[in-house]
């Protein structure tokens, strides 16, 4: 089995890039084979061959997971093909990474255990306004959060992400236009709303003010679970309680994906949720998580 890494765009060696050195060893003393691309003629100059050029074609088809920066589904798309036409096959087909990668994608498979989720796609960052307001009719005066396809800006909450009642307009139309202007060209497809529920409270982060919550991070491999991994670096997770995994590995058997995240949470009404999914390729593992542990995981499952 082979784990793809991006290069370092610094380095004219080929050196793994720094955020992911431990990984990179990690998997190596599992015992994968390693292999580099480079993220950024990828994604920049959208030169797949070149991107790949270390790679050499395979004689028989190889699986291969990738473990690097987010990509955009198009930006998946070339990646995917080009390695096929070098007999390596990514874990996830394009539509299975762009079903955990995108929220709206998602949905289908979790709408009974996440909050109520509404969206509208946005080009050139110009936001229908009137199409918003009808999209987030079906919340009453809820309080919301706003994120795009992908990412919200949750360290910015009250000002980009929280929105505290969906028929206060001035005040949606603040929180979308200061979110938008933060993701910058970095929007994702278009805007996501959802209900707000109260989770359950961890602390504050320590940095930004965000209200961290008891939340957790699931990895799931070929649908069995690898692990659950507290979210947060920061706050006291109580060492008694657990999460309750068979209920999320029950709902996993039904998400079409080979390799997956699924963050949930606990609601301050005891409830568990799950909040998003993502693709396990493009997932951090959390803060406190032992990356060793994550590739003897990930050998022990592929
Ligand atoms: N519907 C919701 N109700 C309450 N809190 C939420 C809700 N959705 C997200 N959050 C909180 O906001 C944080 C960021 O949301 P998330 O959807 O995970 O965005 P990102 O993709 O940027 O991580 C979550 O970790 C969670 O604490
Ligand atoms: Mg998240």
């Amino acid at each position: 089995m082979n784990i793809l890494f991006c290069d370092n765009p610094f380095d004219n060696k080929p050196t793994v890039e720094t955020d992911y050195e431990v990984e990179f060893i990690s998997a190596k003393q599992n015992g994968f084979t390693t292999q580099l691309f480079s993220y950024e003629s990828l994604t920049k100059d959208k030169d797949a061959e070149y991107a790949t050029r270390r790679i050499k074609h395979s004689n028989t088809l190889q699986k291969i997971i990738y473990r690097g920066w987010m990509l955009k589904p198009n930006q998946y798309t070339l990646l995917y093909n080009t390695l096929l036409t070098k007999n390596f096959q990514l874990i996830n087909s394009p539509t299975e990474y762009q079903n955990c990668h995108y929220l709206p994608d998602s949905y289908k498979f979790i709408s009974a255990y996440t909050p109520k989720t509404t969206w509208l796609t946005v080009e050139n960052a110009q936001v229908n306004y009137d199409e918003v307001f009808k999209n987030i009719a079906i919340f009453g005066n809820s309080p919301l959060i706003v994120k795009d396809f992908v990412k919200s800006q949750k360290h910015y909450w009250d000002t980009a992400c929280f929105i505290p009642s969906a028929t206060e307009k001035n005040n949606v139309i603040s929180v979308v236009q200061k979110f938008v202007a933060l993701q910058n060209t970095d929007l994702n497809e278009g805007l996501v709303f959802r209900e707000f529920i109260e989770l359950n409270d961890l602390t504050t982060h320590s940095k930004s003010g965000m209200p961290l919550k008891q939340e957790y991070r699931l990895f799931f491999l070929n649908k069995q679970l690898l692990n659950c991994y507290n979210y947060w670096e920061e706050g006291e997770y109580s060492t008694d309680e657990h999460p309750p995994l068979d209920l999320f590995m029950g709902i996993a058997k039904n998400i079409e994906s080979n390799f997956f995240s699924m963050d949930i949470a606990k609601t301050n009404q005891g409830k568990w949720v799950v909040i998003e999914l993502g693709d396990g390729q493009v997932a951090g593992l959390p803060d406190k998580g032992d990356p060793l542990e994550f590739y003897e995981l990930i050998r022990q499952h592929c």
